[in-house]
Formats: C-alpha cells, structure tokens, sequence
C-alpha cells in the first residue's frame, strides 16, 4: 500500500492507472478503522482494479469543536489494518491540502439536509459534501463505497453525485455490528467500559421496535422508543424518525412498510451514536 499526503501526486499515481482502463474504487473515512470500514473495502477490492482510501477528519462537518477535538487520531494503528485489508493507495491529506482556502460553495440538497442529523448538526451536510466533492475530484472514482450505517449521509451524497452529475457509482454497504449488536464506530472507543455497557440497548430498541411496529402505530412506536431509550439512566435520546428512504420525509402510516428506515441519535454521557433500522420484513 503507498500512503500519499499530497493530492497532486494522488492525482498523477491515479491517472497512470486509468490510461491502463483500471477501474478504481474509493472509501472516503475518517479513521480509527473498525470492520465496518474495512468491509467497505472489501466491496472495493471485490469490484474494482484499485482500491483508495482516504483518511481525513474534515473540520467542516463538526458543529462541536469538542467532538472534533475527541475524535480519535490513530493513523498508525489504521494502516496496520489497511496493510492487511489489501489496499492500494491511503490517502492522508492535512486541512491545507484539503482546504487551501475558504470554501465558500453552497449545496442544494433538496431538503434531504433539513431533518433529523441537519435538524441536530446544523452545517453538517453541508461539510460532507464539501470534502466528498473535493476527494471525488481529486480521485476520481468508478465506484464510492458508503455504509447504510450514515443513512441520511448516504441519501445526501447520492443526491449529491446527481444534481452535480459527478461519473461515479455510489455503492452503499450494509451496517456492520459488533457481537452485542451495537453498529461499530470510531466513536465507539471513546465510550468507558460502564458506558459501553450499556449502549446495546440502543439495536436492541430497534429490533423491538421492529416487532412493535406489527401491532402499533407508527407515531405509537415512535413514542415507544424514546420510552425504551430514556428509561435508561445513562442514555438520551435526540431523535427517532421513521422516514422513507428516498425522500427521507416523516412516514405518518404503514402503508410503505418496505421503504420505511427508523433513525436514531442517542446520547450516552458526551459521546452521540447513531444507528437505523429497516422496517421491511
Ligand atoms: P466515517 O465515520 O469514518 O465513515 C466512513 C464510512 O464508513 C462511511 O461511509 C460510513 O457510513 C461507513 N461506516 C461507518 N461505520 C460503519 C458500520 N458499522 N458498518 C458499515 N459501514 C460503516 O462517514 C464519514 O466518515 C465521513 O462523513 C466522510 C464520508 C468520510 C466524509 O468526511
């Protein structure tokens, strides 16, 4: 795997490989890799010549200067992992070669930015399309990998690669979940072991949920899971929304059962998860 800092020579490396006609698959992150990420780029590897990933926490999309700051940092750990995963290219840019300076563009996102994560994390989408947009244009991908895991940033990043007639197939890839059923994420180390404890409540909710759903309304189950959430002393939910997935408007009744995503925001101590479910089935 070659590490590359610096997106001229990303750029010059990759378009060696496309004059080859190799296809390349892209896994835009921001490390403190965990399987969930390393299943991207196993898709990656599977579909395309040359697999790319990037490593970069992107400033724009934190609306908690805090949340940044904690964001774990491990790069070295990470690229044990990745050597590992069969990767061709890391790609770890700083905040100048990513944000030279201001960038000032603004995105229409059709109000897919509005609801729950854009109601809680003003900006957000906003800070994610930036950096997308920008490592698109410097890798230039046959296919981006995407976990259904950030299902509203997977809605948002489709919209996005359409309105902007970006080349490139969105792929997205199914949740990955630890034994307990917790979704992985980076964020999860930064729990502490009474915590971590406690936070398989939050799958478990939604599997109930699930079953709920056969017999309650929906506004009915919604109130049932912040219920089951808040009676938790450690956790507080921010939000529960069942909305459809491409729209990813309010869903009043039932009748879309196959469509419908039920997404969730808690907050356990300062650490914020999220997670969602289907209600297919
Ligand atoms: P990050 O949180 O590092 O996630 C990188 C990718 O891994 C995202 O597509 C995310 O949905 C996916 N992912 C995370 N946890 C997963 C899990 N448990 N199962 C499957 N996939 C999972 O999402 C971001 O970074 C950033 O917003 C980014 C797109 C890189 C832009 O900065």
């Amino acid at each position: 795997m070659k590490r590359i800092d610096n997106k001229s020579d990303l750029i010059k490396e990759l378009n060696i490989l496309r004059n080859k006609a190799k296809t390349i698959g892209f896994v835009p992150t921001m490390g403190a890799l965990h399987e969930g990420h390393l299943s991207l780029i196993k898709y990656s590897n599977k579909q395309n010549d040359i697999t790319v990933i990037s490593i970069f926490v992107n400033p724009t999309q934190f609306n908690d200067k805090k949340d940044y700051q904690r964001y774990p940092r491990i790069v070295e750990d990470d690229i044990k992992k990745l050597e590992k995963a069969k990767c061709d290219f890391l790609f770890t840019p700083s905040e100048q070669e990513m944000y030279p300076e201001n960038d000032t563009r603004e995105f229409d996102f059709d109000n897919l930015d509005k609801a729950m994560e854009g109601k809680f994390r003003p900006g957000h989408f906003r800070g994610v399309a930036l950096i997308v947009s920008k490592l698109f244009e410097i890798v230039g991908p046959t296919r981006a990998y995407f976990g259904e895991k950030d299902f509203q940033q997977l809605t948002v990043i489709k919209h996005l690669v359409k309105t902007l007639n970006i080349p490139v197939e969105i792929v997205p890839c199914p949740i990955l979940r630890e034994p307990d059923g917790l979704a992985m994420s980076s964020r999860n180390m930064l729990l502490s072991p009474t915590e971590r404890k406690h936070v398989p409540l939050i799958f478990k909710t939604l599997t109930e949920a699930k079953e709920k759903a056969k017999t309650l309304s929906v506004q009915e189950t919604k109130d049932w899971v912040v219920r089951s959430i808040n009676a938790d002393p450690l956790l507080k939910i921010e939000y529960f929304e069942i909305v459809d997935d491409t729209k990813l408007e309010s869903v009043t009744d039932w009748k879309n059962k196959n469509t419908s995503v039920g997404c969730i925001a808690v907050h356990v101590g300062n650490i914020r998860l999220i997670d969602n479910i289907r209600f297919n089935l």
